[in-house]
């Protein structure tokens, strides 16, 4: 039986998939600028016409004009028509062209890039096991989470979300040891390296590949000396310490009870665990109603993290809209005995345990 369709809702709902179908294009025409250089020559020059922008990036007057329009359209580039000039607002400037600003979010645009590069891989996992680990992704998902993590990373983690941490700072101040398990490109170790200059940081991946970039990330930014970046697994690394974190990564790992006990272990005694994992709200129905990031992080879930937990032993599958809950649970399971929120942001919930 065929339901009867509503014309007016209908109507609303093609309205929103238009949006979505925009949102999906301009994701890729950010990309374009950013990796073309077109953001940053606006920023640079101020208004340019497109003749002269594409000159400035040695690009294609013709393609540049088009995809002009598109921003403009988009409501992200400026136009002055009278003058044919295309410019960036500020704000636009600090999201789209200044990589050290705390809302770039330009280059972030490649991890939805490996959404679609990774298609075939992604729908066999949804016709299969489930699993798809992590290193079988595009390299643009490496780099897109760098990216994407990174800006809030420099923003918050020496300003409020270590500050949050019980003692912490101080040790850190003084001189304390950090691991970061899960560290990918090492965007959050360089950060804490950088911020607290006595403190030596160990970075660890299963990720070969990460690894060797992370070392290169180290080395841009001066901080070889107190950083070592070492390929091993969530229950592998050596050492002890008086800060373990995971940045955005506990809950792709497919044994997270058997992680944080494993972290427990290689804590110091009245050492801390940080978590950084992204926002959700506990009630299902909530979440899916009232957390705005919960339709984008729900969907890379899907295709990105809960598929990596499932390639790993246990395969608990958290997701990436696990919540505080469900991770208190999986902290109490590993041992530890205290657990708390020390801060949030839209994106994140920064949660600390103590043993
Ligand atoms: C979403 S990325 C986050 C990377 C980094 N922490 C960041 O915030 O940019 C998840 C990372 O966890 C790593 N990972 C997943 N399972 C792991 C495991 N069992 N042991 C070590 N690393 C793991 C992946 O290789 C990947 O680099």
């Amino acid at each position: 039986m065929t339901a009867t369709i509503d014309e007016a809702r209908l109507e609303q709902f093609m309205g929103q998939m238009i949006g979505y179908m925009t949102g999906g294009a301009l994701c890729f025409g950010v990309w374009l600028g950013d990796e073309l250089g077109l953001y940053r020559a606006l920023a640079e020059a101020g208004p340019l016409t497109a003749d002269a922008l594409a000159s400035r990036t040695a690009t294609n007057p013709r393609l540049v004009r088009e995809w002009l329009d598109g921003q403009v359209a988009g409501r992200l580039v400026d136009y002055d028509p009278a003058a044919g000039r295309y410019g960036l607002s500020a704000e636009a400037v600090a999201a789209l062209a200044d990589d050290t600003s705390p809302v770039f979010v330009a280059r972030g645009m490649n991890a939805f890039a490996s959404l679609f590069l990774d298609g075939a891989k992604i729908t066999s996992a949804f016709r299969g096991d489930g699993a798809l680990a992590w290193g079988e992704h595009h390299p643009c998902l490496f780099s897109g989470t760098e990216w994407f993590f990174r800006t809030g990373y420099r923003a918050y983690l020496p300003t409020e979300w270590l500050p949050a941490l019980d003692g912490v700072e101080a040790k850190l101040r003084d001189g304390a040891t950090v691991a970061d398990i899960g560290c990918g490109h090492g965007a959050s170790a360089v950060v804490i390296a950088q911020a607290y200059p006595n403190s030596r940081v160990s970075g660890f991946d299963y990720h070969p590949e990460s690894i060797e970039v992370a070392r290169e990330r180290a080395a841009e930014a001066g901080v070889t000396g107190q950083i070592t970046f070492t390929v091993a697994d969530a229950t592998s690394y050596p050492g002890r310490f008086d800060l373990i974190c995971f940045f955005d990564c506990l809950h792709d790992m497919g044994d997270p009870v058997s992680i944080a006990g494993y972290a427990r272990e290689h804590l110091n005694p009245d050492g801390t665990l940080l978590l950084v994992e992204p926002f959700a709200l506990d009630d299902h129905h909530a979440n899916l109603t009232a957390n705005p990031m919960a339709a984008l992080l729900y969907t890379a879930s899907s295709a990105i993290c809960t598929p990596n937990s499932l390639s790993q032993p246990v395969g608990l599958g958290l997701g990436a809209q696990a919540g505080e809950a469900s991770l208190r649970k999986v902290i109490e399971q590993a041992g530890y005995t205290r657990f708390r929120r020390v801060a949030q942001t839209p994106m994140n919930l920064i949660l600390e345990a103590r043993p």
